[in-house]
């Protein structure tokens, strides 16, 4: 982490802090916010409970102020429910340009089932934009490779060049030119054109090229259709992330309540945390290490236990008296080597240091 910084927490009202932000000249790669949803749920912690259009004005202007601080790479991600999502992404598209949205993400919040319910609704979104779509996608970041992912690579021929999968070897013929349509030899003696309407991937030159070095696989017995082997130690970058992020990788809410509950036992329960291994993903993506991350809705201070633990800044604004309960404590105990969220799988071991201060 750059040592002229360190993490800040600061309490107010977020339309104040971000005003002063933005006379500091702040340049935030990654914005995450989670406000209340307006859902008029009674919750300990804070008031989720306006008309409509207050509540849209409120959010809408926060993002505004928060595209005001965004770097030119940089991202705001907005999660929200069914209830105002719609409402809300014709006003995010108002503000940032529909030229600007990135995706709606579908997050897996819950995976037990309401039986009360019409429907038991499992899932929330994430609406992402940038300030400049193009600068964004230049910037951001693939997902690591999963363990389930490179399991889909294997042997079957022990290959010297190790475990691969298939890919087709056609395509659509509409553009094909004239060297992409001829006839393989396969092992077998079959002559083998491509099917109707399509065309090889490879010309022939380059076809003859990748049987020669086994780069083609035949099916077992060399009687199959060729496909083309793409080796596992020859793929580079990672993963391009889905849309629909399941429970498994990003985590629940219930999961979050007890990870948050049991970094102190003085902590009251928190109503609505997100999980780490959400904000992580959020926070992978979009930055690289030592950038800024902000939180204008900081809550119990996932984002920046997060940030923290991520080694990125971070600047986390909460208006309640639970920043001092929640976020302080939690940032604390992330500093002394906290074990719980994603600690194990960013092998966290503690260290660092953040301030907390109460905006005048
Ligand atoms: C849904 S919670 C955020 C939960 C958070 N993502 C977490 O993981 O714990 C929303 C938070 O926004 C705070 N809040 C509401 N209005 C605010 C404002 N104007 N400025 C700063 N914080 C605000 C509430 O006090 C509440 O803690």
């Amino acid at each position: 982490m750059n040592s002229s910084f360190r993490g800040k927490l600061i309490q107010g009202d977020n339309a104040a802090v971000l005003d002063s932000l933005r006379r500091e000249g702040t340049q935030v790669t990654c914005a995450y916010i989670d406000p209340p949803y307006n859902n008029h749920d009674r919750l300990q912690h804070y008031d989720d409970s306006v008309s409509d259009n207050i509540w849209l004005d409120q959010i809408s202007s926060c993002a505004l102020q928060i595209k005001q601080v965004l770097a030119e790479n940089g991202s705001l991600w907005v999660s929200i429910d069914d209830g105002m999502m719609h409402y809300l992404k014709v006003r995010l598209d108002e503000i940032f340009g529909r030229e600007n949205f990135v995706s709606t993400i579908v997050w897996e919040h819950r995976t037990s089932r309401e039986n009360r319910a019409v429907f038991s609704n499992n899932h929330e979104y994430i609406l992402v934009y940038a300030r400049d779509r193009k600068k964004f996608k230049e910037y951001r970041n693939p997902l690591e490779f999963t363990a389930e992912w490179k399991s889909r690579f294997k042997n079957p021929d022990n290959d010297p060049k190790g475990d691969w999968q298939s890919v087709s070897a056609t395509a659509q013929g509409g553009h094909a030119t004239k060297s992409q349509i001829y006839a393989i030899e396969c092992p077998d003696g079959r002559m083998l054109y491509p099917p109707k309407g399509r065309c090889w991937t490879l010309t022939k030159e380059r076809m003859l090229k990748a049987i020669g070095e086994g780069r083609i696989y035949f099916g077992r017995g060399g009687g199959g259709v060729p496909r083309i082997k793409k080796y596992l130690s020859e793929v580079e970058g990672g993963l391009t992330p889905h849309t629909l992020w399941k429970a498994e990788e990003a985590g629940t809410t219930a999961h979050a309540k007890k990870h948050v509950l049991s970094i102190s036992e003085e902590m009251a329960v928190f109503e609505t945390p997100k999980p780490e291994e959400l904000i992580a993903r959020i926070v992978h993506i979009a930055t690289k290490p030592n950038d800024l991350v902000l939180d204008a809705y900081l809550g119990s201070g996932t984002t920046a236990a997060v940030a923290h633990k991520l080694g990125r800044r971070y600047i986390g604004i909460e208006i309640g008296d639970h920043i001092a309960t929640h976020c302080v404590a939690r940032l604390r105990s992330v500093c002394r080597g906290e074990e719980g969220g994603i600690s194990t799988s960013t092998g966290w071991r503690g260290g660092g240091d953040f301030e907390f201060s109460r905006h005048a």
